[in-house]
């Protein structure tokens, strides 16, 4: 199997891959990039943000130049904005104490921050030619069906027997065609639920397909929790500006841009919230015949579900004193960087940020 799986896949790779960008390069710091997108979207969208990413910060020197909230700017929409945080300090720290150039082998990359073994992986094999297994979703449930293996995707025993199989069956000469040609099999051929195993190169050999447990594989040991928050948020427009605070809380979407708010962990009516504002803010009660409340919006994050409501007040001066809340000029709004679930209801009715 050791060199009968890397052949066949391999070949099956030179056929089917898809064109993409940092294919092309082999800069680690495209690499990175590209890897680190990848970690937070489907390739298909991440290739627009990569192009994006790439035009503003064409180098780990642009990078490590410009202010966190720029490259928040240029991440806003990914989600789970610490990556980008991350990217920011590592570039600066690449430039500092490695004179711009990316540690070449997977212990040095590893001690950067926002870089765990899967990236370091990427990284060291794509740009370096180190012959280091890259375990993700994909890999994991490639080796889970050839080996009809049992062992759950979530544990750490789980990724280090995927991590032995892929490292002993990795071509010396060749690890980052064939890590990426295991993440490319399991985004297109060998895909979650059915895959249509009748066009698999390796249908015959494959011991899931053999033992009837595609669809079980891979397994995981535990459901992931889900949480919900309620967000609402108090959207105030007065004479062409809009309030904005910037998220100071470590938790999510830190140091992004936002709307004053309440957070409470139970549903609660609009109406009580609303004079809950009131009151915190020291806003006089008839204020509440005026707000218009939005219907609730939906946002769906990995392990938690917002659920968020828009209580909008115009033509109204700025009561509220708390120095946090910035007035900004309506047509500036697009200059912040906003969680994609503030941008996305901003695109849906522009008429109440115009
Ligand atoms: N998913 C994440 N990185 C990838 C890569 N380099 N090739 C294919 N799929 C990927």
């Amino acid at each position: 199997m050791k060199q009968l799986f890397p052949e066949i896949l391999l070949r099956w790779y030179s056929v089917h891959k898809r064109d993409l960008p940092w294919r092309h390069i082999h800069d680690p710091y495209h690499i990175w990039v590209s890897e680190i997108i990848l970690q937070q979207t489907r390739v298909i969208q991440g290739t627009d943000y990569y192009h994006r990413f790439i035009r503003i910060f064409p180098d780990v020197f642009s990078l490590a130049d410009a202010t966190v909230e720029q490259v928040l700017k240029a991440w806003e929409g990914l989600g789970y904005y610490s990556r980008a945080r991350n990217m920011h300090e590592t570039a600066r720290r690449i430039v500092t104490e490695y004179h711009g150039a990316f540690p070449d082998s997977y212990e040095e990359l590893l001690k950067l921050k926002g870089v765990g073994p899967y990236t370091a992986a990427a990284v060291a094999s794509i740009a370096f030619r180190q012959p280091v297994p890259v375990v993700d979703g994909n890999v994991f449930r490639v080796l889970s069906r050839f080996f009809a293996l049992r062992a759950p995707m979530d544990t750490s025993e789980g990724r280090k027997e995927v991590a032995r199989l892929s490292g002993r069956m990795m071509p010396q000469e060749r690890p980052g065609d064939f890590n990426q040609a295991m993440m490319e099999f399991g985004a297109l051929q060998c895909v979650p639920g059915l895959p249509d195993c009748g066009k698999c190169p390796l249908e015959g050999l494959c011991l899931a397909k053999k033992q009837n447990i595609v669809e079980e594989l891979p397994v995981r040991s535990k459901a992931p929790g889900i949480t919900t928050r309620y967000l609402h948020y108090l959207v105030w427009r007065y004479k062409g500006e809009i309030l904005i605070k910037q998220r100071k809380q470590k938790d999510i979407w830190y140091k992004l841009y936002d709307f004053p708010e309440i957070a409470t962990v139970r549903d609660k009516d609009p109406e009580s919230i609303f004079s809950d504002f009131l009151q915190k803010e020291g806003l006089p009660r008839r204020l509440g015949a005026e707000v218009v409340i939005s219907e609730p919006v939906l946002h769906q994050l990995t392990h938690r579900r917002i659920i968020a409501r828009f209580y909008h007040i115009e033509n109204r001066w700025f009561a509220l004193t708390d120095p946090e809340y910035l007035k900004v000029p309506l047509h500036k709004l697009d200059t912040y960087a906003f969680p994609r679930l503030i941008t996305a209801y901003m695109e849906k009715y522009p008429e109440r940020f115009g």
